[in-house]
């Protein structure tokens, strides 16, 4: 089936495809995908990735490769670019006015996803990160977060960012991860009121929402008010690379924002959920076989109780030979089936003992089990077997360290699909709307 022409998808850092699935449930087509792991020599998610969706507008190659080579490999055109991309150093080099182009440092990821928005423009874009990317680095608190927010302002964006716990929305992961937004702003010609768009109206208030109440200014009398911002961005990202956050402790990003031109205002929102709420329980209880490697018995309980407990001991730096006093407070051993399960680490596979794998008591059983992949899998909603395409078990959880809440994509999807209906209707909320 041809994709609609107004909902085609490009994929960066595509994984085993937890943005394709989430989107592919909202209406979205993935017109194209790429998908490359520079550290391994086969690449594991790719072929998972190709045996799932087929082999059809997929390229695993460096994007840095792709994007230098556009005759060869072209990104085809698309309303909607979406990634997943890890919290590296988004410094900046030089001012705009010296460089042909902004220029960061070789191998950050954030510098390929600008690429791609600087040569296509498309209309929406949705990128998903760590939430200490709000934070970092520890001596420019925020910096690298502004400054991504200030290159997309410079590319003609508007932004929505929400920081984003899964289980709050009644997935079975607690799994809190930034989602960020972004529309073209001479896509739609309207303009946002900020608070309204924080709260009500924006793509991620639709899709996630907040309680109101605590709007501020209060939303009844937005529009009243003069819309002073919290913080403005400089026009040259070279420049906020160099100054933001000097000095500062703490980041001024909270977990939710708005930006609009340079100018953002950001609040703590509180998740207003009433639906019903999963837990690892009931992942779990969908278990019917468990191959006897994912049990842990006799003296190896004591290791796992040993990492997870308290603990309080002299420790040697092996390299200086100093002793120092080690603390920590203890986790749930084993984890509670009640509640939602912990986040999903890349190291969750393997049988060596560790504090931060899942350890549950084995309903079936009564015995104590490490979680077997289907579990991993359907923790994050995707299909139980999806990563079954011949890697390891270690490579399979690995694959779900990496992947995302399939659920919350879908939501916000939805929620991006019908703005991008209400632009072409021509409906968008316009600032002198009555
Ligand atoms: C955080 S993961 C994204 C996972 C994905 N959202 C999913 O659902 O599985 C980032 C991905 O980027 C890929 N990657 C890293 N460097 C890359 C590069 N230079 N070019 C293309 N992909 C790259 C990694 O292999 C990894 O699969």
């Amino acid at each position: 089936m041809t994709p609609a022409p107004q909902y085609r998808v490009a994929e960066l850092f595509a994984g085993v495809g937890g943005f394709r699935l989430g989107l592919e449930d909202a209406g979205w087509s993935v017109v194209w995908s790429n998908q490359w792991e520079p550290s391994t020599r086969t690449q594991h998610a790719s072929e998972c990735y190709v045996e799932r969706f087929g082999p059809d507008g997929h390229v695993c190659d460096d994007i840095s490769a792709v994007i230098r080579d556009p005759e060869s490999q072209p990104i085809p055109d698309h309303e909607l670019l979406v990634g997943g991309f890890p919290c590296q150093d988004y410094s900046v080099a030089k001012p705009l006015s010296q460089a042909a182009g902004i220029q960061g440092k070789k191998g950050v990821l954030w510098w390929s996803i600008y690429d791609v928005l600087d040569q296509k423009r498309p209309p929406f874009v949705l990128l998903e990160n760590v939430d200490r990317l709000l934070k970092s680095p520890a001596s420019q608190r925020g910096r690298d977060f502004a400054v991504i927010l200030s290159c997309l302002a410079q590319l003609g964006y508007v932004v929505e960012w929400r920081v984003v716990n899964a289980a709050d929305y009644g997935f079975p992961q607690r799994r809190r991860r930034v989602f960020i937004y972004a529309h073209r702003l001479d896509h739609c010609g309207f303009q946002w009121k900020p608070m309204r768009r924080m709260y009500v109206e924006g793509v991620m208030a639709k899709a996630l929402p907040v309680s109101t109440s605590e709007a501020s200014p209060p939303l009844e009398v937005e529009g009243e008010l003069p819309q002073e911002p919290d913080i403005e961005l400089d026009a040259d990202p070279f420049v906020v690379s160099e100054t933001f956050g000097i000095g500062r402790k703490t980041s001024p990003f909270a977990v939710a924002g708005v930006m609009i031109e340079g100018r953002v205002w950001t609040r703590r929102v509180t998740p207003a959920y009433r639906g019903e709420q999963l837990t690892l329980g009931d992942v779990v209880a969908k278990t019917e076989s468990v191959p006897d490697k994912y049990f842990v018995s006799g003296d190896r309980v004591e290791r796992w109780m040993y990492l997870k407990g308290p603990k309080s001991e002299p420790r040697i730096d092996k390299r200086t030979g100093h002793q120092y006093s080690y603390s920590e407070g203890g986790m749930a051993f084993p984890d509670s089936l009640e509640n939602p399960s912990r986040t999903i680490l890349t190291g969750e596979g393997g049988a060596s003992a560790s504090r931060f794998k899942h350890i549950i008591e084995d309903p079936l059983t009564g015995r104590l089990r490490r979680l077997v992949p289907e579990e991993l899998e359907e923790l994050n909603g995707f299909p139980r077997g999806w990563t079954d395409t011949g890697m390891s078990d270690g490579r399979r959880a690995f694959m779900m360290g990496n992947a995302l809440v399939v659920g919350v994509v879908a939501r916000i999807g939805w929620a991006i699909k019908a703005e991008a209906e209400s632009c072409l209707a021509g409906t968008a909320p316009r600032d002198d709307a009555p």
